[in-house]
């Protein structure tokens, strides 16, 4: 044996040459996937367990696996265990170091198993865990809108389309608007965990194994919902790494879209809302600056998980059934999308209770865009004028108000009543900002009454 070389690999039987040393660390994954140590394990004891059971080892022989592995976790939990880059990754570094702890049945732990069954098992423990702390995170956030929902429920702010003043809506339910955003992202995420938590183990490397193993057992013993149906589609397939990479991708983009708002919103120009300084930053150079350095960078660290998304779907795009080697690549992405999504969602749900809301400056603002023209509209129609009549009204009293400095509340009613003479004194009652909102008094709409009653039901779909 001595004068092999690769003595140290489990797989060095067949070779007569040792690895080319860049190629040792070109093909390594240890760097990275030594965080997947703790599933790794569970893993492991599950898989010893089962093979006692069916009789393919003995219980000491189980016993003494349970006994290393525990050791292995701890020493790794301390700081203090050696990872081996020649031993290339998590899996070869924990087996190698329990045949060295334990003798004999270190070496039979792999009875029945590959790497393959094994790191795709480990990766779905991984996420399974990943996905309930993205829940939480998720929640934490939703619980935030709703209590600066209902502490804003009745301030009024201008409603944009084309980033134009549109209509009046209050803030609340603009809140809202992004808590049912979120409730879809956290509902796509628990709906991915049914896929994710199907298991792989024994399916060995592709085929299955020869060995009388009970998958069903090892499955319970993990928690897995169920063993997977074929062992070819168990080793190769990836898309549940996708499926919950694109659910990342669309609370990204959810939360890259609400920064821009509170970008805006936080600028002079709007001065709509103060972002507590903890979550600011200064210039170096410029002393009067105030940066909203947390949203900018939730809405840039968007950019990279649609990256990895995106790098994800080519990854699996050329490979044919069933494990391949690329399937390595897929953990860098992944990680990276988990530490994104969740420090992300952490620096969302700490700072949006904390948003201070200027509610003079958002009601001027809405005052002075014509935002209830739509209500002058719709009073027309009241009156019998059909709406692509009013719409023409409306619009030339809008052009008299911009031509004359005026809003449509400033006007005269005689003014008014030269346009239309359906037009009455009451018609001042819809004109006035709170009057367009509390108007919109149906499910769904923005009056105050709907928003406090919006926030109920959401209170109950959370429970
Ligand atoms: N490090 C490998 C990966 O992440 C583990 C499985 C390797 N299997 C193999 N036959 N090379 O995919």
């Amino acid at each position: 044996m001595s004068d092999k070389p690769n003595t140290d690999k489990p797989w060095g039987g067949r070779f007569t040459e040792s690895t080319d040393a860049f190629v040792e660390a070109f093909t390594a994954s240890v760097g990275f996937d030594q965080r997947l140590y703790r599933y790794d394990i569970a893993g492991s004891r599950a898989h010893a367990r089962m093979l006692a059971r069916v009789g393919v080892i003995t219980d000491a022989e189980c016993d003494a696996i349970l006994g290393g592995l525990e050791r292995i976790e701890r020493d790794i939990e301390q700081g203090s265990f050696n990872w081996s880059v020649s031993l290339e990754d998590v899996h070869m570094n924990i087996e190698a170091r329990l045949t060295a702890l334990i003798g004999e049945a270190g070496k039979k732990l792999h009875t029945g198993r590959s790497r393959n069954d094994q790191v795709a098992t480990d990766l779905r423990l991984y996420l399974r865990d990943q996905i309930k702390a993205t829940c939480e995170e998720l929640l934490r956030l939703q619980q935030g809108l709703l209590a600066l929902a209902e502490r804003e429920a009745d301030t009024i702010m201008p409603g944009f389309t084309h980033l134009q003043v549109a209509m009046p809506v209050t803030f609340g339910h603009h809140m809202l608007a992004w808590f049912e955003n979120l409730q879809r992202d956290r509902e796509r995420l628990v709906d991915c965990l049914k896929r994710v938590n199907v298991m792989p183990l024994g399916a060995a490397a592709l085929a299955g194994t020869s060995f009388p193993i009970d998958r069903h057992y090892t499955a319970q013993l993990l928690g897995f919902d169920a063993p997977a149906e074929n062992s070819l589609d168990a080793v190769s397939d990836r898309d549940f790494v996708i499926e919950f990479c694109s659910c990342a991708a669309l609370v990204l983009v959810h939360l890259s879209r609400f920064s821009e708002e509170l970008i805006l919103w936080a600028s002079a120009q709007f001065n709509f809302i103060d972002l507590p300084d903890r979550f600011c930053t200064g210039s170096s150079i410029m002393p009067q600056k105030k940066n909203p350095d947390v949203p900018e960078l939730v809405r840039g660290k968007s950019g990279r998980v649609v990256g990895h998304l995106v790098g994800l779907l080519t990854l699996m795009k050329g490979q044919p059934l069933a494990y391949n080697k690329d399937n390595q690549e897929d953990k860098e992405p992944l990680f990276d999308t988990v530490d994104t999504l969740l420090a992300c969602l952490r620096a969302f749900a700490d700072m949006v209770p904390a948003l201070q809301v200027k509610a003079n400056e958002m009601r001027a603002a809405a005052a002075s865009g014509y935002s209830t023209a739509t209500d002058l509209a719709d009073y027309l129609v009241r009156r019998g004028v059909a709406f692509r009549d009013a719409h023409e009204i409306v619009g030339t009293a809008v052009r008299l108000g911009i031509e004359s400095g005026r809003d449509l509340s400033e006007m005269a009613l005689t003014e008014l009543q030269s346009l239309s003479s359906v037009i009455e004194a009451d018609v001042f009652d819809l004109l006035t900002l709170d009057g367009s909102v509390a108007a919109r008094d149906h499910f769904g709409g923005t009056a105050p009454r709907q928003v406090h009653a919006a926030i109920a039901r959401a209170r109950e779909r959370l429970a």
